[in-house]
């Protein structure tokens, strides 16, 4: 299945992506960052999330999607949301699960949580990372499985990802999009 797969989040500058609660706090919501965001995801063919992902957009009913849990077996249909569909990649592969939601090309966006991010780390094309470098949330939940013992950076590049130039999203605050591409001529 020929799909192309992006990366999606916004950290603060300790490279957490919610707040000790586990909520994502207001701190990390800057109109620069939500409208690069939701331009982005009025593009894809696909989002992809854990359950408590949802990006909660005036755009978002409209949008296909699959989300991760384990409360199906393997795949079924949101009895809540004719646009989305539940997977349990314990049950069922990311292909069929595509297949299942009639997509079998186009762009797939990846916007969390921190475990569904680490799923696909080898196999992100482009990872879009927004930093609110003036932000910290000491105690807060890390963005990728390995943060903060390695910044979120360095786990990109790890995972041959390397950066492109950054993209100024709200000056004022300090806060930044970086792609990070597989390949440098992308
Ligand atoms: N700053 C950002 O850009 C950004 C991005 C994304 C999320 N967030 C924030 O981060 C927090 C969400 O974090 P979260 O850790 O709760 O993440 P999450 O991945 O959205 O939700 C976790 C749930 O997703 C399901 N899930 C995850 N991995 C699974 C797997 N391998 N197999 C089956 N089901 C799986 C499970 O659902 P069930 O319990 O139903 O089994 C799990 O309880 C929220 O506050 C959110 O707003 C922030």
């Amino acid at each position: 299945m020929a799909l192309r797969i992006e990366g999606y989040v916004i950290v603060s500058a300790d490279g957490m992506l919610a707040d000790a609660s586990n909520v994502m706090p207001d701190q990390l919501r800057f109109e620069g960052d939500q409208a690069f965001f939701s331009a982005a995801l009025d593009r894809v063919n696909l989002i992809l999330h854990g359950r408590n992902s949802y990006e909660d957009q005036p755009n978002s009913p409209k949008r296909r999607r699959i989300f991760l849990t384990r409360k199906v077996a393997t795949i079924a249909p949101d009895p809540a949301n004719p646009k989305s569909t539940l997977w349990n990649p314990d049950g069922a592969s990311f292909d069929a699960a595509c297949k299942y939601a009639s997509v079998d090309s186009g762009t797939v966006a990846v916007i969390g949580g921190p475990a569904v991010f680490g799923m696909f780390m080898d196999r992100y094309d482009v990872f879009w990372l927004s930093v609110a470098a003036r932000v910290r949330l000491p105690d807060g939940e890390p963005c990728f499985p390995g943060v903060p013992a390695r910044s979120p950076q360095q786990i990109l590049a790890a995972h041959g990802l390397h950066a492109g130039e950054p993209q100024m999203l709200e000056p004022a605050e300090d806060v930044s999009v970086t792609p990070w591409r597989r390949d440098a001529r992308d």
